[in-house]
């Protein structure tokens, strides 16, 4: 009998903090599938011994149960259903040794519970800050960036200030969080792309801790298809940090991506406020007796091949599928209302890739209820480190749109597709960013991913270390006495 190890790190993730929905449906459905795919690779050189083996089985029986009191249980509890395979030791400033005398993974940043701190910059702390966050003239309406598909650059800066997880003191915290609302600040014309490199490169050279870490534990939010593109030199000068992007591939008219699966973080992208608030949302799901349409995609073609055999094979079945050729303007274009009841009138919503992989109706479909078809293959989706896509989507390949996907969708019964959508409810409070408060939220799944990211130890081409732990630079001048500007990169 063998447990590997990714099982019992995702299940302790699971069984706490972290969302107990999506812990349901990953826990039910995708488990032992992963369990036994993953097997063999991680067999390979784990640490365990069959003794913490079998105790880490016993243990995750004996989770199964607590797993539904937990959040009735005092907090004393909460630290002791850890799993023994890994290091109690809690601080990040210790060495990751345990008693065994082998190296064990930290139980911090795989743990049972966030424990992370992040420090935020402020706007005033560092020159071009402002510029990157308001535009040259600081003109640019906050509020307007809040809004839309990209509003996520303000929306997670704003809920990390008011996080429990924020540090006012760098030389404890685990990341660094840079804002800028560059997208929004392009659009609006308030600064150019060239001006928007420089700042960057001046905002970088102010930050010692950057150049400690290399920028390995700086964030930096890319809110939309161009993912890090918006920084034009980001290869030269932020090519080790944290993104945070919902754009998982830009190759298309930026010849590279900018998202990297080693250290950067998907993240959903900003469904409007109207349609993800409990109760009152702008539309409710239809029952899907009720619904007209076998399928349906509903936005601009943009001359995209993929979109366009869409529009075409709704010419040819105008009754199962509904593919308007809608354009930016009326009276082809539909406004939010409309759109959203449109989007409800379908058992299954396409969501063919746009002028880069990540659309904003993937997330905008859960909370309509129709089961989303992905036709975007290089795609990449948000926490899939707890939700199994299989369970709540399909994905088909972008060469094949034509009458077999619709003959395939029509194939697939009811009960089946009740089934998806009632699983992909559970999940969707994940595309949602709400105060820590909630339950379950976008920041949740973010925090959790970070605090897979936090490291002990922090190193660049240009830190060095002494025999009593004292980070100096090339020229042997101590961390604390490392005066900006900055040599970049
Ligand atoms: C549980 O862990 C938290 C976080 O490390 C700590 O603050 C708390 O004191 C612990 N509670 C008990 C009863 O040990
Ligand atoms: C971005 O700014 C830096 C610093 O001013 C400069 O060295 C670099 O060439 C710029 N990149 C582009 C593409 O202009
Ligand atoms: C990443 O940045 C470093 C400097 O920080 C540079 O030496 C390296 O060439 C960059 N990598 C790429 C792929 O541009
Ligand atoms: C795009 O990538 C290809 C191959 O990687 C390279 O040969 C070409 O020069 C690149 N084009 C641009 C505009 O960067
Ligand atoms: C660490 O060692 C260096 C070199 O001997 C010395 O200059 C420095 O003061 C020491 N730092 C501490 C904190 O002991």
């Amino acid at each position: 009998m063998t447990i590997d190890k990714p099982f019992i790190n995702s299940y302790i993730l699971c069984s706490s903090s972290f969302p107990s929905i999506a812990c349901l449906i990953w826990f039910s459905m995708g488990t032992l599938n992963s369990y036994h795919r993953t097997k063999r690779i991680w067999n390979h050189g784990t640490p365990c011994t069959n003794t913490h083996q079998i105790g880490a089985l016993l243990l995750i029986v004996a989770t199964l149960f607590i797993n539904r009191l937990w959040d009735h249980l005092p907090s004393a509890l909460h630290n002791n259903t850890q799993c023994s395979i890994f290091n109690h030791d809690r601080s990040p400033r210790k060495l990751a040794h345990s008693n065994g005398g082998y190296p064990s993974w930290p139980e911090r940043g795989y743990g049972s519970h966030l424990s992370l701190k992040i420090y935020v910059y402020d706007e005033n702390e560092i020159d071009g800050l402002k510029p990157l966050m308001y535009g040259k003239e600081g003109v640019v309406d906050v509020d307007i960036c809040y809004q839309g598909q990209w509003g996520t650059q303000v929306k997670i800066h704003r809920l990390l200030l008011n996080s429990r997880f924020r540090t006012r003191k760098k030389e404890e915290a685990d990341f660094f969080f840079v804002p800028a609302y560059v997208k929004c600040v392009h659009m609006m014309e308030a600064l150019t792309e060239e001006e928007i490199n420089q700042t960057y490169v001046e905002v970088l050279s102010q930050m010692p801790y950057f150049r400690r870490s290399g920028g390995r534990d700086h964030i930096f939010v890319f809110p939309s298809g161009n993912g890090a593109h918006f920084f034009t030199s980001w290869k030269t000068f932020l090519n080790r940090s944290i993104f945070l992007t919902p754009e998982g591939d830009r190759t298309d008219n930026k010849n590279s991506s900018s998202f990297h699966t080693w250290k950067d973080i998907i993240i959903p992208g900003n469904v409007h406020d109207e349609m993800t608030k409990n109760g009152a949302a702008l539309v409710e799901p239809l029952p899907l007796s009720k619904r007209n349409y076998l399928a349906n995609y509903l936005g601009r073609a943009q001359g995209l091949k993929g979109r366009l055999q869409l529009l075409e094979l709704a010419r040819q079945y105008p009754d199962k599928l509904e593919a308007p050729d809608l354009k930016h303007d009326p009276p082809d274009k539909l406004f939010k209302l409309e759109y959203f009841e449109h989007l409800r009138n379908a058992k299954f919503c396409l969501i063919p890739r746009g002028l880069s992989s990540w659309t904003l109706r993937f997330y905008e479909s859960f909370f309509v209820e129709c089961v989303p078809v992905i036709i975007s293959d290089q795609i990449e989706l948000p926490f899939q480190n707890v939700i199994d896509y299989t369970q709540i989507t399909i994905k088909w390949p972008a060469t094949r749109i034509g009458p077999q996907l619709l003959e395939y969708l029509e194939s697939i019964p009811d009960e089946v597709i009740m089934g998806m959508i009632a699983r992909g409810r559970q999940v969707k409070c994940l595309w949602t960013y709400a105060p820590e408060s909630e339950p379950c939220s976008a920041m949740h799944g973010i925090l959790w991913e970070l605090q897979r990211k936090v490291r002990v130890f922090h190193q660049s081409a240009e830190t060095f270390w002494l025999h009593n732990g004292t980070i100096v630079n090339r020229d042997l001048v101590e961390f604390h006495n490392w005066k900006p500007p900055m040599p970049l990169p």
